[in-house]
């Protein structure tokens, strides 16, 4: 656990969004890892943990930690040019994090991925369709199967 834990309550969000093709003048991975990248970054500052998933040109993003903090940072997603179609998906109160080790992981789908990746990547998509938290938690499962793996391209603070 990190230096994160200070706080009691903390609201964990997932939303889902698509890439904005027409804003996006590099190979749709390169955006979503620079994405990733710059909002580790912010969130070190902002206490916020997570991770951003991207697959077929799709996002899914897991954003947790003091309430405040993930309402502005959510609100400033939602107006962001580079990705559409931004929905809510799931917002819950939680006494624990499950991404506090990562400021921003990224489980980015490219030309590299392994099969297993791209299997994991795509039942989560599948899965956050249906049932959120087992989106949520299948996500996490995914970063430790990945973690030792030069191929997670994970953020880890
Ligand atoms: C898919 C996606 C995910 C993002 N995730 C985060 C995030 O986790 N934290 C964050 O601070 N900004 C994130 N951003 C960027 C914000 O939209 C915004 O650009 C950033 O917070 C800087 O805002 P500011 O310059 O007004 O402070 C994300 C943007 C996109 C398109």
């Amino acid at each position: 656990m990190n230096a994160y834990t200070s706080h009691k309550q903390f609201s964990r969000l997932l939303y889902t969004s698509a890439l904005n093709v027409d804003q996006s003048g590099e190979r749709p991975e390169q955006t979503a890892r620079q994405i990733a990248e710059a909002s580790a970054a912010h969130n070190r500052l902002s206490e916020l943990t997570g991770s951003l998933l991207f697959v077929d040109g799709h996002f899914i993003q897991i954003l947790e930690g003091p309430p405040d903090q993930v309402e502005e940072t959510f609100e400033k997603i939602c107006c962001d040019f580079r990705h559409v179609d931004v929905r809510l998906i799931d917002l819950v109160n939680v006494s624990e994090r499950l991404f506090g080790d990562w400021d921003m992981a990224c489980l980015c789908e490219d030309e590299e991925t392994s099969l297993a990746l791209r299997d994991g990547l795509q039942e989560i998509r599948f899965l956050v369709g249906i049932n959120a938290s087992q989106a949520t938690l299948q996500m996490r499962s995914l970063l430790d199967s990945q973690s030792d793996s030069s191929e997670a391209g994970n953020l880890a603070s």
